[in-house]
């Protein structure tokens, strides 16, 4: 599947935009439209309350994005948080110069009276045989020798810009935790292990961003910082080192939990040579997006590094008092790292699917329903009738009290059942003329309306007084939708 369906997808439907799309976009920004900053929220929803409110050992944060510039300092990343780049001396343009091979270049050929070709990344040309060593872009210009470009946002504190401080928009929201882990514990008296998790904006100056929501200036992290006694030790190993492969075992089932298939997700372990300056190992969740398999998530034991570095450049002890050795202990870290908009990217792609139903397309999401942006469409069956319509709102009206749901009466019942299809609403109600009677021929009505199930597309008539209890049972408590269907006569259409 290519990334452009998603992409049109997002934007027909109103899941994600370009940024400041009136004034000719800017690059690698997006906004997140109505039906996007539902999705999006859900995803942040499920993450918080799974590694938050189901867990004993950890408790959330939520830190200011400027901090004070020595925190950068002390993290390394003024000093290590930067990308090879070179420069176009034609064009002008900038390129990651440890990805440049992997880029497909432009290329006048003087061996066909200097035709332009576009060759793939890292092969020779057809014709003449040489390699890329000008611009990939412009195929004209030289390239800059390497320069490391740190890609820390920089802006100003204080009213006047030359007397005011520098300081960085975080590149990670990780270092809100560190600095905080000695007021999270005082507060909280947690025993080791424990953890602390917090969702927020992170920003990086990408040299090459790109791939829509993939890789972006502005995106959000979902990250937890767990700590562990690496004095303890669990099965005759390191704790350290149990915890992180607990962590890598659970976050991978919570992508399957929320269905991404298994064999789209694979373990990568970074190679000695590749581990960040913080880290004794790290392996990254990867997903196989549209563009090939790429980073989900980093689960990394970032060691004592961070606490270390932080207690010595602030003079403040970042210590845990270990009771049973009678010890001042500085914490091992495990964390893992996920990005929000990338989530959102893997859910949106593995949801996606093109069926046939009686000789048309359907499009469908078929997205988790915890993470569906709308649960319940409501849809009158024919809106000329005044009582359809009335019963239609004044359920939509009582459902949206506890369910993000819609009403929606601007097409025929088939169009408007595609339309939810698109956008992953796993459940429709419609209401129709045996739903309310007919009093001009003194018919009165069952009282009971259609449920229809977005993957099966199977239909069940329930009555309108139980319509709570079973979403209740489907959206709420996990009742699979077999054993609702069960006790319920199907409708056939
Ligand atoms: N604190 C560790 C850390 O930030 P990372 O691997 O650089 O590690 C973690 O980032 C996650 O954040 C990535 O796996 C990815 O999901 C997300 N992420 C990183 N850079 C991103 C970008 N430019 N755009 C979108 N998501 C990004």
């Amino acid at each position: 599947m290519k990334l452009d369906v998603i992409v049109s997808l997002c934007k027909r439907r109103g899941f994600i935009f370009q940024s400041s799309e009136i004034y000719g976009g800017i690059a690698s920004c997006w906004d997140y439209g109505p039906l996007g900053v539902e999705l999006k929220n859900n995803v942040k929803r499920v993450w918080w309350r799974d590694n938050v409110y189901l867990r004993p050992d950890m408790v959330g944060l939520d830190a200011a994005i400027l901090m004070h510039p020595r925190v950068w300092k002390a993290s390394g990343h003024l000093d290590h948080f930067t990308d090879p780049m070179v420069d176009c001396k034609a064009c002008r343009r900038r390129f990651r110069a440890d990805q440049l091979d992997a880029t497909p270049w432009i290329h006048y050929c003087p061996a066909t009276k200097g035709n332009k070709f576009e060759i793939p990344g890292g092969e020779p040309c057809k014709h003449c045989g040489a390699r890329r060593t000008l611009c990939p872009a412009c195929g004209k210009g030289e390239l800059t020798p390497p320069r490391q470009f740190n890609l820390m946002f920089k802006t100003f504190m204080g009213p006047v810009e030359e007397d005011a401080e520098v300081t960085y928009l975080r590149p990670e929201t990780a270092q809100g935790i560190f600095v905080n882990f000695d007021n999270v514990l005082q507060a909280t008296r947690l025993k080791l292990p424990f953890g602390i998790a917090q969702i927020g904006k992170s920003f990086r100056n990408e040299i090459t961003p790109g791939n829509f929501i993939f890789r972006t200036h502005e995106f959000e992290q979902m990250e937890i910082e767990y700590f562990v006694n690496p004095s303890d030790v669990i099965d005759g190993r390191p704790a350290d080192e149990v915890w992180h492969e607990r962590w890598i075992k659970e976050r991978l089932a919570w992508y399957e939990r929320y269905g991404i298939r298994r064999e789209h997700l694979r373990l990568r372990e970074h190679e000695k040579d590749e581990l960040a300056h913080y880290a004794k190992r790290t392996a990254d969740i990867e997903y196989e997006f549209p563009m090939g398999w790429s980073e989900l998530e980093g689960i990394a034991n970032r060691t004592d590094f961070d606490l270390k570095q932080h207690s010595e450049a602030s003079g403040k002890s970042l210590t845990y008092f270990d009771e049973e050795r009678k010890t001042h202990i500085v914490p091992y870290v495990i964390e893992p790292s996920a990005g929000a908009d990338r989530s959102v990217l893997a859910f949106l792609v593995d949801a996606y699917r093109e069926e046939e139903v009686r000789g048309e397309k359907r499009v469908l999401l078929r997205l988790h329903a915890d993470l569906a942006p709308v649960k319940i469409a409501v849809l009158p069956l024919l809106k000329k009738r005044d009582a359809i319509v009335a019963t239609a709102r004044e359920i939509q009206r009582r459902l949206a009290r506890r369910w993000v749901s819609a009403y929606d009466d601007t097409a025929a019942i088939g169009r408007l059942y595609r339309r939810q299809d698109e956008v992953g609403t796993p459940y429709c109600v419609t209401v129709d003329v045996q739903t309310v009677g007919d009093t001009e021929r003194g018919e009165v009505g069952d009282g009971k309306v259609t449920i229809r199930e977005r993957d099966s597309m199977e239909q069940i008539r329930v009555p309108i007084t139980e319509l709570e209890t079973v979403f209740r049972e489907l959206l709420t408590d996990g009742v699979g939708w077999s054993a609702v269907r069960a006790r319920y006569p199907a409708v056939t259409s």
